[in-house]
């Protein structure tokens, strides 16, 4: 949360943080600022709201400098308005500093500022790492930051420059992602890689601690103790062109039309028996007593998916968790057991900690990310990445279905029985499948039209349906703000169907040929009470197309993959809903991308 990019090097720097700042947007969006380094005049320019208000405050300015930092803000501590953007200062006005993440000791630290006679203008825990700066100036801003950064409890990426030291940048993480971009005698930060790409596919991954100091675009890396340190750099093969939106009014629009594209990448080398990119064999798979599936919210919703199919194929038992809740309890993880954890960006915050959990307990942990060199990843044992590239939109569509396809890819591998009713021809012919869903849309537009102004919407479905279901229902309710439920369909009878009423949508997936009969029946109580039924399943569903009120036709395909490409009508529902009702669809209020903080 929060998106933070830094420049140093020989081009004006102001340009540079406006682009990053846009491809960053999606990481906050309550207010944007930025601050420039000319010699010793720092310039800071901040405003309240989208990114665009800041652009059209400094459309005419002309702020040279050979420095710069910029932010966009997710707000935690401090209602959003100019004051509390970043970058905040020191009483002096002599530092400018950015910031990801939460200081937790920051009022006690603000309480032994105010005694001492400093003083305040935000509400923003950033502001007392400015100030705190300032009071504890040693002669050199990376002593300084490294100073006050052991004074910290709780994370940041913090990044600073000062008037003290005219073209130095120095910046630090703990738990919060910052990137060290290298470029040919220029350096950039971002708390993403897909920011900087335009510029350089070169980043280094800052690990907890790691500190730079950057002067005149070069970059040296050291620990909090000032010991200089060395880390590799890695090459992103992610291309520009998947971050940017290419004419469509909406990434999320665009990343739903990409799939077809973006699973080839995700199956490709990976259908061969004994493929290297598996990175857990089945003898090894075999030998768990237990797997734990952790994630947050869609990748969690993705975990559901893959608990039955590695049940299934392993005969081990699975427990999905979510991460914010496994973390926090005592869960039994003991050293034979694999942990699958699955995130999209490999930074969120709980599913950093239920990580450090598991591996605490002596278990092999597999991570499922989308984002190359990103935490989870470095912190696992194994790694299978999703190949998707860059998801932008704050509502996950291609990551998900990598998390499916991912997920399947490793069962069908550990299927040593032949269990699961698809094989790996089959699989290959997914993103030909994955195109041919795509027909369903114009239908989809039309029904859209009967449900947006409804207030609330369920969701049911019964087995893998449900799991898909429940990602139906979140990605509703968090682009179009209407109020969206998901239910196993067996337990509607068991409270929530006193809400059916004369008109109630109820969004039925319906896969599981073992389950239609059983899905059918729900529908028809649904019915009996007036509900409006729109159900999703393949052509042999008779019984339930003629009772439901539009039925979208999945293309021919196994029970598992039909199950796969299910989704993708109920992303185009989330869609077309939000459009209709004029949503701002990648920047959904309160919302932003990567969940870096608890
Ligand atoms: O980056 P991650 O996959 O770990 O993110 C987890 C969730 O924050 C994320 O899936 C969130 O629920 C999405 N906004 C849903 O569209």
């Amino acid at each position: 949360m929060c998106g933070i990019i830094g420049y140093s090097g020989p081009k004006e720097p102001l340009p540079i943080l406006i682009g990053g700042l846009s491809r960053l947007e999606y990481r906050g969006y309550d207010s944007a600022g930025v601050a420039i380094l000319d010699g010793e005049k720092l310039t800071i320019e901040k405003k309240e709201g989208k990114l665009q208000i800041l652009k059209d405050h400094l459309e005419n300015s002309k702020i040279n400098g050979n420095i710069g930092i910029g932010h966009t803000r997710w707000a935690t501590h401090g209602v959003p308005n100019d004051v509390n953007a970043h970058p905040h200062s020191d009483n002096q006005k002599e530092f400018a500093i950015i910031h990801n993440g939460i200081i937790e000791n920051y009022a006690e630290m603000k309480d032994d500022l105010l005694k001492e006679d400093f003083i305040f203008e935000s509400d923003t825990d950033t502001e007392v790492v400015a100030v705190e700066l300032g009071n504890q100036w040693t002669g050199r801003l990376l002593e300084t930051v490294t100073n006050v950064a052991k004074k910290l409890d709780g994370t940041y990426a913090l990044v600073v420059t000062s008037t003290k030291e005219p073209g130095t940048i120095v910046a630090g993480r703990m738990m919060s992602p910052l990137v060290l971009g290298v470029g040919e005698g220029e350096t950039f930060l971002a708390s993403d890689s897909a920011a900087i790409l335009e510029h350089t596919n070169k980043m280094i991954f800052l690990e907890n601690g790691d500190f730079v100091e950057i002067t005149n675009g070069k970059f040296k890396l050291f620990d909090i103790n000032m010991n200089e340190i060395s880390r590799e750099i890695q090459e992103i093969d992610w291309k520009v062109s998947e971050a940017e939106k290419s004419g469509y009014d909406h990434f999320m629009y665009k990343e739903i039309l990409e799939q077809a594209e973006v699973i080839e990448r995700t199956i490709s080398g990976r259908l061969e028996v004994g493929s290297e990119e598996i990175p857990i064999d089945l003898n090894k798979a075999k030998g768990f007593e237990k797997i734990w599936i952790v994630a947050c919210g869609t990748a969690y919703h993705a975990g559901l998916f893959g608990k039955d199919l590695f049940e299934k194929v392993l005969g081990v038992p699975v427990s999905v968790e979510l991460a914010s809740e496994f973390r926090y309890r005592e869960p039994i993880v003991g050293k034979n057991d694999l942990g699958i954890v699955i995130s999209q960006s490999g930074e969120t915050m709980d599913t950093i900690a239920a990580t450090e959990l598991l591996k605490e307990n002596g278990s092999h942990v597999l991570a499922l990310v989308n984002v190359v060199g990103s935490s989870l990843a470095r912190m696992a044992d194994s790694v299978f990445y999703l190949h998707v590239g860059p998801e932008i939109g704050v509502a996950s569509t291609k990551a998900y279905l990598g998390m499916l396809v991912g997920q399947l890819l490793l069962a069908k591998h550990w299927d040593s029985e032949g269990k699961l009713d698809t094989s790996f021809d089959e699989i290959k012919q997914l993103p030909a499948l994955i195109e041919k869903t795509f027909e369903c849309e114009d239908q989809v537009k039309k029904i859209s039209k009967s449900i947006n102004e409804k207030n609330d919407i369920y969701f049911i479905g019964r087995g893998l349906d449900y799991a898909l279901a429940a990602e139906g229902a979140l990605k509703l309710k968090e682009i179009s703000y209407l109020h969206a439920e998901a239910l196993a369909a067996g337990e509607l009878k068991h409270g929530t169907l006193a809400l059916i009423e004369e008109g109630t949508p109820i969004i039925v997936t319906a896969s599981q040929h073992h389950l239609l009969d059983k899905t059918t029946s729900n529908v028809q109580e649904v019915k009996a009470r007036g509900a409006y039924v729109i159900a999703v399943g393949d052509s042999s569903s008779k019984k339930l197309q003629d009772i439901s009120n539009d039925y979208i036709t999945l293309p021919e395909a196994s029970e598992m993959l039909s199950t796969v490409i299910s989704i993708i009508p109920l992303q185009f529902i989330a869609y077309h809903v939000a459009n209709l009702n004029g949503e701002s669809i990648d920047q959904p209020r309160n919302l932003a991308k990567s969940v870096t903080v608890e």
